[in-house]
């Protein structure tokens, strides 16, 4: 930082915002040259003996469990890949041959679970990847980071969805853009399996109406130097893909994957420009604390994706992530908008224009999605028409307050998107109505001469489909999900290039979910909750000593089974690990298959 009156002014907030913003903590998304510290810091704290047996890094997530009387798992290891110096190179990719015994199985597959298992030692920073099936993303995820002794963790992930893909030959890449030198030595080794399990008989074709006929990536193709993801850099970038999609289509989900990086990986955290300005805070990053996705489709709005601020493992403060790490920073959540009302104007065997942008996006977010499709095997060709839309645009309104660096920023927004269109196939003629509505609320929060920040948000997101014929009611499903954030952030001890920082960050997903129709009532409830605090010294972005403590309380209850996780770590160190899967402690009772579903089917539609 320069030494004039006006950049020391600054030079709090600017250690302080560079240690939440610094793309150091995913890399791969920034100019390798501005990628300093955190990662590297670690190799002074509590650096275990380099004989002393790896530690395993977790994500806290409910087992994926195979369905009753199903055999497997059949095991095939897709790809194993060693990323050293792979920033900037092409994907490291593998034939995909789809697996003997899924030919054999003959339509009655149950669970298809893809693993990726890795280990790492010495020295790195955490890393964003992806990995894709002939261009469809299946999995975007961060690295852990690696000690002296090593690492090792895995991550699963329920692939069923792409069951008409797991059936076809294709191509297997994955991107983890890494870079090695005398500091940064860690190299990761990674194994990628498919476990597939199987029914002992065929499945009702209701079952199988479950998963798509077809899956088009909306995503770049090989060859590549880089990731198949879009790379939106700024609020007026938009990225697009045109794709014709078959005339027989009579159901159509778009599945988006989002993750933020560099300037906007704490975009919560982010001032408005005015504030930016006044203090002359030229390489703070601004544009506010709100960010969303919207999905286009020949330029309409057709839904939007508010994310979930996953905290990658090197974020705040990376001692709180060691072991257990932050929420869905191992397996990302993805996002899904039904454009089914949309297909009247998708079903001319026309290319269309299918578009993400993020409103006030500094650099970089990386997007992709997944166009899932079910074809109608009767006839070749459906017909539709959209009956009603509205997407009014978003709300947005920004309080500022400051004097000098200290000052108090409120964002508040919303917005609302419903579309309703009928589709006629073979299955009659079918009106589907989708609809989001999000609102969202931060607080950002400067004290102390801007040594504090305090960031409180919550992003709460509804959707819903709603299907019907001339004669019944075909489907219902509401999804309510809510994403609180606080984070405190302190600096002190300030002299010259040594500070120390303290942070505490609570943040969760509350989660319900419903849905009623053909496939009889399911319902689940998550809360998913961190709490985590820690304290690190820092000497010229050297994390000289520190401490990490993380809480998490994990609760799932659903008709699909139950389970519950209190999990507590500190120093790399797990103090306590309960978990249960039984439905029994208060939890959703009598909610078995033959539950009738007729009450929760009125509920839903007298909310209507
Ligand atoms: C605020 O911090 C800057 C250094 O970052 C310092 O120059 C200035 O005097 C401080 N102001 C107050 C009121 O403490
Ligand atoms: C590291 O651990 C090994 C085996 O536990 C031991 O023999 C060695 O002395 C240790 N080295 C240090 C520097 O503590
Ligand atoms: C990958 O698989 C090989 C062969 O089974 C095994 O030796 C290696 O330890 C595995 N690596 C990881 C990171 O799981
Ligand atoms: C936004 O990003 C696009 C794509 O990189 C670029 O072409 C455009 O010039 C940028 N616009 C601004 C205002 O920076
Ligand atoms: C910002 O820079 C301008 C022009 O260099 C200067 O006039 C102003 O005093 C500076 N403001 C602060 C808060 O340092
Ligand atoms: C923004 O302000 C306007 C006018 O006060 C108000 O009507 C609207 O509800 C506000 N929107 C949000 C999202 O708070
Ligand atoms: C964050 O703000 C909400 C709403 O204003 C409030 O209920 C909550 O207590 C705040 N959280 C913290 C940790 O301050
Ligand atoms: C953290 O654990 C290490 C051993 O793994 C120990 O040497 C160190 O003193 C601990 N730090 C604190 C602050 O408890």
């Amino acid at each position: 930082m320069a030494p004039s009156a006006a950049a020391s002014a600054s030079s709090t907030l600017l250690v302080l915002l560079a240690l939440l913003l610094s793309p150091a903590v995913s890399p791969a998304a920034a100019a390798p040259q501005s990628r300093h510290r955190l990662g590297a810091s670690l190799q002074q704290v509590a650096s275990p003996n380099a004989s002393e047996p790896p530690t395993t890094f977790f994500e806290v997530d409910r087992p994926i469990r195979p369905p009753r009387g199903s055999a497997g798992p059949c095991s095939t290891l897709l790809l194993s890949a060693t990323f050293g110096a792979t920033y900037g190179r092409p994907p490291v990719t593998a034939d995909y041959v789809p697996p003997a015994c899924l030919g054999a199985a003959g339509g009655t597959l149950a669970l298809a679970v893809l693993e990726w298992a890795a280990d790492c030692r010495g020295r790195q920073f955490d890393r964003i990847f992806g990995v894709w099936l002939s261009g469809a993303e299946l999995l975007r995820s961060c690295t852990a980071e690696p000690r002296p002794n090593g690492i090792l963790w895995s991550v699963s992930r329920d692939v069923t969805r792409y069951a008409a893909l797991l059936a076809e030959p294709g191509e297997v890449a994955v991107y983890l853009g890494n870079l090695i030198d005398k500091t940064y030595t860690g190299v990761y080794h990674a194994n990628l399996t498919l476990h597939l399990y199987f029914h002992a008989e065929p499945q009702q074709q209701q079952q199988q109406q479950q998963q798509a006929d077809l899956i088009v990536p909306i995503s770049r193709s090989l060859p590549l130097n880089d990731g198949q993801w879009f790379a939106i850099q700024n609020a007026t970038d938009v990225q697009s893909k045109k794709l014709a999609i078959p005339s027989n289509t009579y159901r159509a989900v778009l599945e988006v994957f989002v993750s933020f990086h560099s300037n906007d990986e704490f975009w919560y955290t982010n001032p408005p420009d005015d504030y930016i300005q006044a203090n002359n805070l030229s390489s703070v990053p601004g544009n506010g604390a709100f960010r969303e996705v919207v999905a286009r489709v020949d330029g309409e709005v057709v839904g939007a994706v508010w994310p979930f601020t996953v905290i990658y493992t090197g974020g705040v403060n990376p001692l709180l992530w060691r072991p257990i790490t932050g929420i869905g920073s191992f397996n990302l959540p993805t996002y899904d908008i039904d454009i089914t009302p949309f297909l009247g104007k998708l079903l001319d065997g026309k290319e269309h224009d299918f578009g993400f942008g993020v409103t006030n996006a500094l650099d970089v977010w990386y997007i992709d999605a997944n166009l899932h499709l079910w074809l109608d095997h009767k006839s070749e060709k459906t017909t539709g028409s959209l009956l009603s839309y509205d997407a009014s645009g978003l709300d947005l309104n920004v309080s500022s307050e400051f004097t000098g660096l200290d000052g108090q920023f409120v964002t508040s927004a919303s917005r609302h998107v419903s579309a309703t269109g009928w589709v006629k196939s073979s299955f009659g003629e079918v009106t589907t109505t989708f609809y989001q509505r999000f609102s969202y609320e931060n607080s950002n929060v400067f004290r102390k001469n801007a040594t504090v920040q305090i960031v409180n948000q919550t992003i709460d997101a509804k959707s819903g489909i709603f299907a019907k014929d001339a004669s019944a009611v075909l489907l219902t499903k509401e999804f309510h999900e809510i994403f609180p954030l606080y984070l405190y952030t302190g600096t002190s001890d300030q002299v010259g290039d040594e500070y120390s920082l303290d942070s505490i960050v609570k943040f969760g997903i509350n989660a319900k979910k419903t849905s009623g129709g053909n496939l009889g009532f399911l319902y689940s409830s998550l809360r998913n909750a961190q709490s985590a605090q820690g304290t690190m010294k820092v000497k010229k972005n050297l994390v000289v000593s520190g401490l990490g403590k993380t809480h998490q309380v994990y609760k799932y209850v659903g008709t699909d089974g139950c389970y519950f996780r209190d999990v507590s770590s500190k120093n790399y160190t797990v103090l306590f690990d309960r978990s249960d899967d039984s439905c029994s402690k208060g939890a959703y009772r009598g909610a078995s298959a033959k539950l009738n579903d007729q009450p929760a089917r009125r509920k839903l539609l007298a909310n209507k």
